[in-house]
């Protein structure tokens, strides 16, 4: 049973922003009814909509996951619907790009719009294993295997790219971020904290898996006891809001445990 949370925020403007994460090929169906109930005027889904972390290269993501498309055309016959990627696509191709924006829902891949329901800017902030990824494949073009078992346990090599960030927050307007990873807020790089984006939506985190007490058990990029799974915080210049994501990601058996799924509404206001 999914439940949901609302955030009201602070803004000088009135927007309903959806904050959807983490779908891992499930089936969407009970979050695009919530979806209905709740009327938002924005839809931002914050990465991992695929389970993709073990995928081969070369594979097309879509070819086998068949839950993702519908969720996306549903999210985007209810309103303008936001895509960033998460370490879940680190391998995506370019076809599967393509078929995800074939349902009219934008792809935020390191780049920003100023959208125009609630007249925010709001940006995608990709994935850095799927940046790293891309690296590996343009110097080594010739086909050698990505070491994924290697790579990715190196926070210092999988890192984003932040160099549009500095133009996008030295625009104008209210600023929405869409970063899959809550520890880039002030664990890692780019310590989104220390930048002037009003607020920056996440997910990744998936609660904590199991949460004891009110604590979170374990998140990846943060270990155990971790800090970041959920809720809203707020720091110099803007606010962090993380989702604990729509379905259970941990293979079995490890279950979500005193941690629903959830859909996530900030509601700004003036
Ligand atoms: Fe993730």
């Amino acid at each position: 049973m999914i439940r949901t949370r609302v955030w009201r925020i602070r803004a000088g403007l009135s927007c309903r922003i959806a904050l959807l994460s983490d779908l891992h090929n499930a089936d969407g169906t009970e979050a695009l009814q919530r979806l209905a109930q709740l009327r938002p005027d924005l839809i931002a889904v914050t990465g991992d909509l695929f389970l993709g972390y073990h995928a081969l290269e070369g594979d097309d993501l879509l070819r086998t996951q068949h839950n993702i498309l519908p969720f996306l055309e549903g999210c985007v016959k209810l309103a303008p619907t936001y895509i960033s990627l998460g370490n879940h696509e680190w391998v995506v191709s370019a076809s599967d790009l393509e078929g995800l924006a074939s349902t009219g829902a934008v792809i935020l891949d390191n780049r920003w719009v100023r959208e125009r329901t609630c007249g925010v800017l709001i940006g995608g902030l990709t994935s850095g294993m799927l940046t790293d990824f891309r690296r590996f494949r343009k110097k080594h073009a010739d086909g050698e295997p990505y070491p994924h078992e290697i790579r990715h346990t190196d926070a210092y090599i999988l890192r984003p790219r932040t160099k549009w960030l500095d133009r996008f927050e030295r625009q104008q307007g209210y600023k929405v971020l869409l970063c899959h990873h809550p520890e880039y807020w002030c664990l890692q790089e780019p310590m989104l904290i220390d930048r002037r984006i009003d607020l920056v939506l996440a997910g990744h985190a998936h609660g904590g898996q199991i949460r004891l007490f009110g604590q979170a058990l374990y998140a990846p990029g943060q270990g155990v006891l971790p800090r970041y799974t959920g809720g809203l915080f707020t720091g110099p210049h803007g606010r962090l809001l993380i989702s604990r994501g729509l379905s259970n990601t941990a293979p079995p058996p490890i279950p979500r445990l005193f941690n629903p799924p959830e859909v996530v509404l900030a509601d700004l206001h003036p």
